[in-house]
């Protein structure tokens, strides 16, 4: 299969680059930034590299420790575009200069097209583009032409004498960039000849050969928490292996409220014969006094496996199989050297003395939405495809500390709350998550005048398509209020309630 990569230098967003080259129906994959031309050789038994992008970054490349890349790359011959940070850099290599901008552009910008060829062909005299940068191209790199220039950046863009290396300052991958996906097309298509073999819904058959290709003659099983992800990859498994198949739903005792009654509807719905296990007492005596994030992430990774292999052995079962999508696996620091953000119980959280032959990934190549898509193709209900998402280590991540059956309770009437008039209002329609959070603050309050001190909770409303990016929503006052109202009136320990107005990035989705 065609393929483009994305070197990754940090950039916050290097996902929406590989996304929107995947929208345009050709296969990218991420890569860290010190990939060197021998590990992308390397991958030519899998994929055809047609094509690389360098992502954007947060630092000048004059700083210390700076993210470089491997400038055999470059001599290569592949087709490279460099992107904000990408662009500085091979302008750099390419004996350009590049310095700190008098004045730095954060947001529109018109970039006066100079020379609609290569990537730039179609485009009109004057684009409105999106600028994020610091620092500027002043100079041109050798054997290019400049491409593009606004007011404050004199090298905007650049093409090769060739037309096979092009740098733009601009971020052609956020829709605020006008004609951004003409010019990513443009690259993907017209310089790198790729061919569109990307359809991550289009062969089911794919998928199910994959499973049983692996599980041979075997049993598996799945593990199935009732989201979108694991409930995809189940009808998967189950369409591959039939009865071959058992789904366990470990209730870990850190679930939202009827979260097993409604997971057992869904398996029901779905056809999937579910074995529940009832493990919530295992599950807190392992947190017990665990209050860093990572490490709760970690000790409930653990138990998930140890309760599977407990099923695995009644079952005789050498598979266990996963919803793990692609961005659980960036996230999680297990694509070459990402950064680890947190580690998603299913990925991270593994241990290493794991006693199946082996772990099945089917999904983990897609983003939640290509998930989606697939889920919708093999006929999952629509409101299975579209339930808010709900993290593996469930409420631990969302009580801030250590963990107790009593901050668990609170959360959960919290949670419920929050739940039931961000959907009777039909403001969660809108939204990719709503859901509480237990801080670890205490808080002074009156309540029927006298003097309480209780805890306080956090609102979380976010709007997302995949959960790379996502922007706290703007619900309306008056539905804080009610919630607000509820929380303090219901839950006699909760003394205050506090919304969360961060983005992702900088903050994640989950507190933890
Ligand atoms: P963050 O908090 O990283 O979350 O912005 C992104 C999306 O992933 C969910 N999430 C998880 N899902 N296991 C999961 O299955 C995990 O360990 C995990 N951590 C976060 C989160 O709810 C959001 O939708």
């Amino acid at each position: 299969m065609d393929a483009i990569l994305v070197l990754n230098f940090g950039g916050q967003y290097c996902h929406l680059i590989a996304r929107r080259i995947r929208d345009s129906g050709v296969y990218s994959e991420i890569v860290p930034n010190d990939m060197t031309i021998d590990g992308i050789n390397d991958m030519k038994d899998r994929l055809n590299i047609k094509g690389i992008i360098l992502s954007g970054g947060p630092l000048s490349i004059y700083e210390k420790d700076s993210p470089q890349m491997d400038k055999g790359i470059i001599r290569s011959g592949i087709p490279i575009l460099g992107i904000c940070y990408g662009h500085q850099l091979l302008a750099h290599y390419l004996n350009g200069k590049v310095v700190k901008a008098e004045k730095q552009e954060y947001g529109y910008s018109h970039a006066v097209i100079k020379s609609a060829k290569g990537i730039f062909s179609g485009l009109s005299k004057t684009e409105e583009v999106w600028m994020s940068h610091g620092d500027t191209v002043v100079s041109m790199p050798a054997d290019s032409e400049i491409a593009a220039s606004t007011e404050n950046c004199p090298v905007a863009a650049f093409a090769s004498k060739g037309m096979k290396v092009f740098g733009v300052q601009w971020h052609p991958e956020v829709v605020h960039t006008k004609n951004g996906k003409l010019l990513l097309d443009n690259f993907i298509f017209g310089v790198c000849g790729a061919v569109q073999g990307w359809n991550p819904d289009k062969d089911v058959s794919e998928y199910t050969d994959m499973i049983s290709g692996k599980v041979g003659k075997g049993n598996a099983l799945i593990a199935l928490s009732g989201g979108v992800d694991s409930s995809t990859a189940a009808l998967l498994s189950s369409k591959s292996l039939g009865k071959r198949l058992t789904a366990v739903f470990i209730d870990t005792g850190l679930m939202r409220n009827n979260e097993s009654e409604q997971v057992k509807n869904i398996a029901a719905k779905l056809g999937i014969n579910l074995l529940c296990i009832d493990a919530g007492k295992n599950f807190l005596k392992a947190l017990k006094g665990v209050s860093d994030p990572e490490e709760k992430r970690k000790v409930i990774g653990r138990e998930f496996i140890r309760e599977f292999e407990k099923v695995a052995r009644d079952v005789n079962a050498d598979y266990l199989i996963q919803g793990t999508i692609y961005p659980d696996r960036i996230e999680s620091g297990s694509i070459g050297k990402s950064s680890v953000i947190k580690t998603h119980h299913n990925v991270g959280g593994l241990p290493s003395d794991i006693k199946f032959k082996g772990v099945i990934e089917p999904l983990r190549d897609l983003y939640k939405d290509e998930v989606k898509k697939l889920a919708l193709k093999l006929g999952m209900p629509k409101n299975m495809v579209y339930r808010q998402p709900f993290p593996g280590p469930g409420l631990a991540v969302r009580i801030i500390g250590s963990i107790d059956p009593e901050k668990i309770r609170i959360l959960r009437r919290a949670d419920a709350i929050i739940a039931y008039e961000a959907e009777s209002s039909g403001f969660s329609d809108k939204l990719w998550q709503y859901f509480a959070v237990l801080t670890d603050i205490k808080s002074t309050g009156v309540k029927g005048d006298a003097r309480t001190y209780g805890s306080v909770v956090a609102i979380r409303m976010v709007e997302s398509t995949d959960a790379m990016t996502a922007n706290f929503a703007k619900p309306p006052y008056e539905l804080l209020e009610r919630i607000s109202t509820r929380l303090t009136g219901e839950i006699p320990e909760v003394t205050r309630v506090v919304y969360d107005v961060t983005h992702k990035p900088p903050s994640t989705i989950e507190w933890e």
